[in-house]
């Protein structure tokens, strides 16, 4: 799962990663709010199970790329990138998507990449991409789940924003109100997480053993 935003909705922090690990997430992608804890630093630096999209400073800390076995055994390879749309990353994920790829499958035949995005024209190009290279391509970071969950002609399921698990009766998560204050007035308000309306959103992804997808659904429930 993508875990950027899981500390009240602005970063990560180490206890809530251990949490969701413990509820049985086996990799935590992050993204542009992977730094906002500073105690997530030293932690990313030493977890295998926590990764920060791979394409921003290679001076920062943890990696982008991890293999975690599935719960029957099955090795799956897990790469976070970050869209240069509209976002400040280091070098473009175009630039180092097919060194990363082809490490990934020297370690797994599923891989599944988190690519954390703006656009998505930059989201559907980078799905076409790699489509046929990797098992999945699951955008994130917009919070809007989008309704084009796919399965492209090469095999590689793609959905330009898997959605946002938290309040939705909000603006993104964040108390409506003050999200629309700022907006109106352009000061400076503190946002609050909203609690309204929450859902669990997200992609269910099936495979064969060699990694090639044969269906992808958007997963919305209501708590
Ligand atoms: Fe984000």
């Amino acid at each position: 799962m993508n875990g950027e935003n899981a500390a009240d909705g602005a970063g990560l922090t180490p206890k809530i990663a251990e949490r969701i690990l413990s509820s049985g997430a086996d990799v935590i992608t992050l993204g542009n709010h992977a730094w906002r804890r500073s105690e997530l630093i030293p932690y990313v630096a030493k977890s295998d199970r926590v990764i920060r999209p791979a394409n921003l400073s290679r001076l920062a800390p943890g990696h982008g790329l991890v293999s975690a076995p599935a719960p029957d055994g099955t090795p799956v390879a897990v790469l976070n990138l970050m869209g240069s749309l509209f976002m400040t990353v280091a070098v473009t994920p175009f630039e180092v998507v097919d060194e990363l790829v082809s490490d990934a499958r020297s370690h797994a035949a599923v891989v599944v990449v988190d690519f954390h995005a703006e656009a998505t024209s930059e989201k559907v190009a980078m799905a076409r991409w790699l489509d046929g290279r990797v098992t999945a391509v699951i955008g994130t970071h917009t919070h809007v789940q989008t309704a084009d969950a796919r399965v492209q002609p090469g095999g590689t399921a793609a959905i330009t924003d898997a959605g946002m698990t938290g309040p939705h009766d909000s603006v993104i998560g964040v108390e409506g109100d003050i999200a629309i204050e700022r907006m109106r007035s352009g000061l400076f308000v503190r946002f609050r997480p909203a609690e309204g309306d929450v859902r669990i959103e997200g992609v269910l992804v099936r495979c064969t053993a060699e990694g090639r997808a044969t269906a992808c659904e958007p997963i919305r429930v209501r708590i």
